[in-house]
């Protein structure tokens, strides 16, 4: 979800900036930022039944913290922020916290992921801070199957909240991730929401996130990027591809006689690295320069420990600058005992 802020609202034009790319030639545009480990569903590909170990709560940086951070992130030429979480309006306040980031010089596109439960009350505000889109997580629409993978029996406030947010005008990305043997017959009806509704429909290739084993890789991934277009298009006819935003990781595509669009993110496969421009900022302010990189910067100690501003520009500026060239290679760089990944709720997709 993207959250575009208005031009009314924009902070003042912000100072000329030269954006810092890393070694690979890639500029840094883009920051994730979760605002929150916690959630309100139990996906079962991103958490056991029984939940992770949360944070306590004085581990997570304060709101306080993240607009410092991303304030002097903008000066290294971040203008777009995504909330993430966890589920962000799990965490208090996350709207005026909203208010005050889209105040930060620079920061020109403000978006959002969302589970959809507790949203619908929200998007009025959403609106009126001049969110463009959202992101909603949303893998079936079958209410039986919603409660089978997210242990909680919510589909209803998740519809309410996409119909909330269409009445709005604003703009929504459904992101479905496809699991073998779970949803794969939710694709077609999923993909059919565009037909009759401006929405992009999402699929996202499963990672084995859950304490699954990476030893396999991408290989044994059994509803990969080109298994889920073929799906697609034996139902639809073929997929035309739209041209990708730069730094984009779906490829999108038109379906004849469709008013939205259906896009495929090859998370796993990572065939979009070479134009990766974003920046990941955990709950607890771990900088990861990859989605597959164990953490390379632990800015929480840097802001506790009464780090000057130029001092944390300089830790930032290293850290991504010396990014791994792709995926694959911020996998084999972990240290081995961090093979099995932590949960999405903590990375925040
Ligand atoms: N594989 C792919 N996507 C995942 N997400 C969470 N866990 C996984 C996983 N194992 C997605 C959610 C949501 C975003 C935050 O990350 O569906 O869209
Ligand atoms: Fe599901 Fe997202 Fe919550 Fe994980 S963080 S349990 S994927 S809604």
């Amino acid at each position: 979800m993207v959250i575009n802020v208005l031009p009314s609202l924009l902070a003042p034009a912000a100072p000329a900036i030269s954006p810092l790319y890393d070694q690979h030639g890639r500029p840094l545009e883009y920051l994730r930022l979760a605002v929150t480990d916690r959630c309100n569903l139990r996906c079962f590909y991103c958490m056991p039944e029984e939940g992770i170990k949360y944070m306590p709560k004085h581990e997570l940086l304060s709101y306080e913290e993240m607009l410092r951070l991303t304030g002097l992130l903008a000066g290294l030429g971040v203008r777009k922020v995504r909330l993430t979480g966890g589920e962000p309006f799990v965490r208090r306040d996350l709207v005026p916290f909203m208010e005050r980031l889209a105040e930060l010089p620079g920061i020109d596109d403000i978006s959002l992921t969302t589970n959809g439960v507790l949203t619908a009350p929200h998007v009025p505000a959403l609106a009126r801070l001049g969110v463009k889109a959202v992101n909603l997580s949303l893998d079936t629409l079958d209410r039986e199957r919603f409660f089978q993978i997210t242990r909680r029996d919510e589909l209803p406030k998740v519809l309410e909240t996409f119909h909330a947010l269409l009445d709005a005008g604003i703009q929504v990305k459904i992101n479905a991730v496809v699991m073998d043997g779970q949803n794969i017959d939710a694709l077609v009806p999923l993909a059919s929401l565009s037909r009759d509704l401006p929405v992009d429909v999402r699929f996202i290739e499963e990672m084995p996130f859950n304490g699954g084993s990476h030893e396999a890789g991408p290989a044994s991934l059994p509803w990969n990027h080109v298994r889920i277009r073929q799906h697609l298009e034996d139902h639809f006819g073929a997929l035309l591809p739209v041209s990708m935003a730069a730094g984009a990781t779906a490829s999108e595509y038109r379906v004849a006689g469709h008013q939205g669009t259906v896009g495929i993110i090859a998370a796993y496969s990572r065939t979009f690295c070479g134009t990766c421009n974003r920046l990941r900022l955990t709950a607890e302010g771990g900088i990861k320069t990859c989605l597959y990189d164990q953490g390379v910067l632990d800015t929480r100690a840097l802001l506790r420990g009464g780090k000057s501003d130029e001092e944390i520009v300089a830790a930032l500026s290293a850290a991504f600058r010396h990014r791994a060239a792709n995926g694959f290679e911020a996998e084999r760089q972990r240290p081995l005992h961090q093979l099995s990944f932590e949960s999405m709720a903590t990375i925040g997709g």
